[in-house]
């Protein structure tokens, strides 16, 4: 195959497929692909020796850096403790650009006994040209303690860029609504969509060479961008391709004022877990909830939505979603510190 046209997924090897390729399709590639930890897949067996799964990951590291990603693309890659260091080296062989190694915190990590309960995934990003990319910081600004709790006068209005330590994405636990169910290592589409609303715009293509359960490319279709994937398990691809067919871009939905879309209000769910500003705090400060709604406003609206919610409607489906115990749990208004705590400098 020497051109892959975006939307869709296919089933096999990412190494041959992408190797293939004549000219590169892809904007962003996220890659999370086996950790070689012994887990449980239909097919892909998940124990090789370590020189076998370091050249593996090398090869596929290189077709997707020198076949598929194009010359202004970003590449993340989700690995474990095991290769993160072998990974990290990869890349620099490779001629890639790290701009961040972000570490995701999850909660609802294993229990353990004998040692410190594991509670991190190593999120890399590269570029290809350090001088050369998108990274769109509008998109993930969240507001700043500066803003909230502190109250300080010289926050900038628009909040911040999130830190390289991400803590607000629990793990996707067997009760979670978003569990797909037939795909164990299913990531959650928060984090997708602060990688992909960051690194690319609307239209651009993104290729997740180790599908999965398809989250990349749901999240992708969701924020109105083109995606390709590659996924060795005919049985998974088969699972991908009904999970996207129920997806509907956030600018597509019937825009039914009173009757908020399903894709609305997870993604309203979403920010008020980025925003971690709970909503005791948003009603008594107009200017924090302006702002929020502004920044769920922009979300939708760069996927083509053609209106703009008010605050009203904002802080009545907030109100909703808290008295039915569906917003995640954030700090509290007692996280507030007193009139004259220290300020940061
Ligand atoms: C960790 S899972 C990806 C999970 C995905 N990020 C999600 O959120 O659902 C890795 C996937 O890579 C697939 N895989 C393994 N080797 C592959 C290869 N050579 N080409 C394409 N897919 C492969 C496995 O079948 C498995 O579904």
């Amino acid at each position: 195959m020497k051109k892959i046209t975006p939307n869709r997924i296919i089933a096999g090897d990412c190494i041959k497929i992408l190797s293939d390729l004549d000219e590169p399709i892809a904007d962003l590639i996220f890659a999370d692909p086996p950790f070689n930890i012994g887990y449980k897949y239909d097919i892909y067996k998940d124990r090789k020796e370590y020189d076998e799964y370091y050249q593996w990951t090398h090869d596929w590291m290189q077709a997707c850096t020198e076949k598929a990603l194009k010359p202004e693309g970003s590449f993340w890659i989700a690995i474990g403790d095991e290769y993160a260091a072998e990974v990290r080296i990869i890349g620099n062989s490779l001629g890639l650009h790290l701009r961040n190694w972000v570490i995701w915190h999850y909660t609802f990590g294993q229990a353990t006994k004998r040692k410190f309960a594991r509670s991190h995934t190593h999120l890399f990003y590269w570029v290809k040209d350090p001088k050369n990319f998108t990274f769109r910081d509008k998109a993930v600004r969240i507001l700043s303690d500066r803003q909230w709790p502190y109250k300080d006068k010289r926050a900038n209005e628009d909040g911040k860029v999130p830190d390289d330590v991400w803590s607000e994405f629990p793990r996707l636990c067997g009760t979670f609504g978003e569990r797909e169910g037939w795909h164990g290592c299913q990531m959650p589409e928060s984090i997708l969509a602060r990688i992909i609303r960051t690194c690319t715009d609307p239209g651009h293509t993104v290729l997740d060479p180790f599908a999965g359960s398809g989250t990349t490319l749901t999240v992708a279709k969701k924020t109105d961008r083109k995606y390709v994937g590659i996924e060795l398990s005919k049985a998974y691809t088969r699972n991908i391709r009904k999970r996207l067919a129920g997806v509907r871009p956030l600018g597509d939905v019937e825009g039914e004022r009173k009757r908020w879309p399903s894709e609305h209000i997870c993604e309203l769910q979403v920010l008020y877990a980025e925003t971690r500003v709970p909503t005791d705090v948003l009603h008594k400060n107009i200017s924090l909830l302006e702002i929020f709604v502004r920044k769920f406003n922009w979300r939708i609206e760069e996927t083509g939505y053609a209106y703009a919610y008010s605050v009203e409607e904002v802080w009545n489906r907030l109100e909703r979603l808290r008295k039915a115990a569906k917003l995640p749990k954030v700090r509290t208004l007692a996280d507030e510190p007193a009139k004259k705590a220290v300020r940061p400098l």
